[in-house]
């Protein structure tokens, strides 16, 4: 049990004292993220596009999911963690799901799991719950489900759409997952989620009306400069100064100016 734990969390909201979660997908990164203090790490399945490249979530497997999950839990001191179920684990079968989330647990010892959906996987959430596993939700724009959206613009701009995320997230509240990730979903209706719930809400893209925030580190840091979405602040450009520091080091090997004389035995 880490220094942030879920009980911690339901203070922080009690108190008005707001989360700051990130992702992190290896060992180097999640440390410094722990050294700064950040609350929550999430392994988030979002490593499918931004450590393997693909175009979606929806490729990465639960095997490289506790990969990144082992990497990260090695290096954190303080932070909850918490790592995305991937696609096509826990949809549709309880047992599955199940299986998968124990899978995680055991073999990377995080501290809760991440799955997305409402009603539609409420009883995969219920029997992990009922193992003794703490479950985030995440409702609205649920990347795993992009081949059923088609666009990954902000969702529940329509009535329809927002009063089922609101019941969606009594819902998981009921079941007793531990918090709810709302994404990219207007700003007054994530105000009035994280109003009504008793659990934080952290959001990325749902405004400054919820318990806290998150973001993909790789992007707040400017490491992926191709996505400016208007809700991404970015902290850094890394991805022009490393690329710098690339051209400097390939310009001093082949000038000869490196290495130098302290710089061999
Ligand atoms: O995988 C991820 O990075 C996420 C966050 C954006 C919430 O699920
Ligand atoms: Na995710």
């Amino acid at each position: 049990v880490r220094v942030v734990t879920t009980h911690r969390l339901m203070e922080m909201k009690a108190k008005g004292e707001k989360i700051a979660m990130l992702t992190a997908y290896d060992y180097s990164m999640a440390r410094i993220l722990d050294a700064a203090g950040i609350d929550v790490l999430l392994v988030g399945d979002s490593a499918s596009n931004v450590m393997a490249g693909h175009k979606s979530t929806v490729p990465i497997t639960l095997d490289q999911m506790i990969y990144h999950a082992q990497s990260v839990v090695r290096a954190v001191k303080r932070a909850l963690v918490v790592v995305d179920l991937p696609f096509g684990t826990y949809q549709g079968n309880s047992k599955e799901a199940l299986a998968s989330a124990i899978r995680i647990m055991k073999e990377s010892e995080a501290d809760a799991v991440k799955m997305e959906g409402g009603a539609e996987v409420i009883e995969s959430v219920q029997r992990i719950l009922s193992a003794g596993i703490p479950v985030m939700g995440h409702l609205g724009l649920t990347p795993q489900s992009i081949h059923k959206f088609g666009t990954y613009t902000v969702r529940a701009r329509e009535k329809e759409e927002a009063d089922k995320l609101i019941q969606d997230a009594h819902l998981l509240e009921v079941a007793g997952c531990f918090s709810v990730v709302l994404e990219k979903i207007p700003a007054a209706l994530a105000t009035q989620v994280a109003s009504e719930l008793k659990i934080p809400i952290i959001g990325i893209g749902a405004g400054n009306g919820v318990d806290g925030q998150v973001l993909v580190s790789h992007d707040m840091m400017g490491i992926t400069h191709e996505f400016s979405p208007r809700f991404l602040r970015r902290y850094l450009n890394l991805f022009e100064e490393m690329k710098e520091a690339t051209e400097a080091y390939i310009k001093d090997v082949k000038s000869r100016d490196f290495p130098n004389e302290n710089e061999q035995y």
